[in-house]
């Protein structure tokens, strides 16, 4: 990273960046351990993202930390992750505190224990006059569930004459998503060597950059999000258009 080439800067930077933090069963499995023992070192890695993201003034950061499919996993994993969700907010608070940033969740959170959710709604109500970062963390998240409740709540508004046919566009899907107070996806990230979404995001990540990695979860580190920036840095978003018409 010491190539002039390869030297983050202020100008430039995604103001939204999405994160799949994938990788944590198999970076257990590569040292003989238990899956769960992934997820407790994964949450090194998001603390150490989050500071760095908000010293380099990222705005909106988005962390997919559970899918609506992952509840198909046998539920020890899942009890774990739930409790692992809930250890991490409460001893996270002060580094939110000190950062100013603001916690903010989206996916179907009414399906979460009760505890857990009790929980994140306590670190959003406190954190929500923070205004340096806002960390998403999409929960119970699938991007086809979100299409689907907006959908339903937009042919709601419809029937009940509030919304006419007509007057529905982009803007109003939009305003319906779960990410409807967060701007479009700029750089969205995968760890682990996958190659795919996993029903993340899908509407807002429609001109994201991609940027993949080996690098299994439990070992992302803040150099590894340097990276990752600086290649966004070099990327022509061209939206459609010729390069020539960007200058
Ligand atoms: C990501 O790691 C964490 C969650 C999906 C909750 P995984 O648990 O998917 O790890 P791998 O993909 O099996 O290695
Ligand atoms: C995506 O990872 C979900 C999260 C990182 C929370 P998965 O491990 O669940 O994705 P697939 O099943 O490999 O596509
Ligand atoms: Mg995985």
């Amino acid at each position: 990273m010491n190539d002039e080439n390869n030297i983050l800067t202020k100008e430039f930077l995604p103001n939204h960046v999405a994160i799949i933090m994938d990788g944590n069963g198999r970076w257990a499995k590569k040292q003989g351990l238990m899956r769960v023992a992934g997820h407790e070192s994964g949450t090194k890695s998001v603390k150490e993202t989050v500071e760095y993201a908000a010293k380099w003034g990222i705005k909106f950061l988005t962390l997919y930390a559970f899918s609506t499919e992952n509840w198909k996993r046998p539920k020890p994993e899942v009890d774990t992750l739930m409790n692992l969700l809930m250890n991490a907010l409460k001893k996270e608070l002060p580094t939110l505190q000190k950062n100013g940033i603001r916690l903010n969740a989206i996916g179907r959170l009414s399906q979460l224990p009760k505890k857990a959710y009790a929980q994140l709604q306590e670190v959003m109500t406190l954190t929500k006059s923070n205004s340096n970062m806002i960390l998403t963390l999409a929960l119970s998240y699938g991007a086809r569930e979100e299409l689907e409740q907006a959908v339903k709540n937009i042919a709601i508004k419809v029937k009940n004459n509030i919304i006419s046919p007509d007057g529905i566009d982009q803007s109003t899907i939009n305003n319906h998503l779960y990410t409807h107070n967060l701007p479009d996806v700029d750089l969205m990230i995968r760890t682990s060597g996958e190659l795919r979404i996993s029903n993340f995001l899908l509407w807002q990540a429609a001109y994201a950059e991609l940027f993949f990695t080996p690098v299994l979860w439990p070992d992302f580190r803040k150099e590894n999000l340097q990276e990752a920036l600086v290649d966004y840095q070099k990327r022509e978003r061209r939206f459609g258009k010729t390069s020539e018409q960007l200058t």
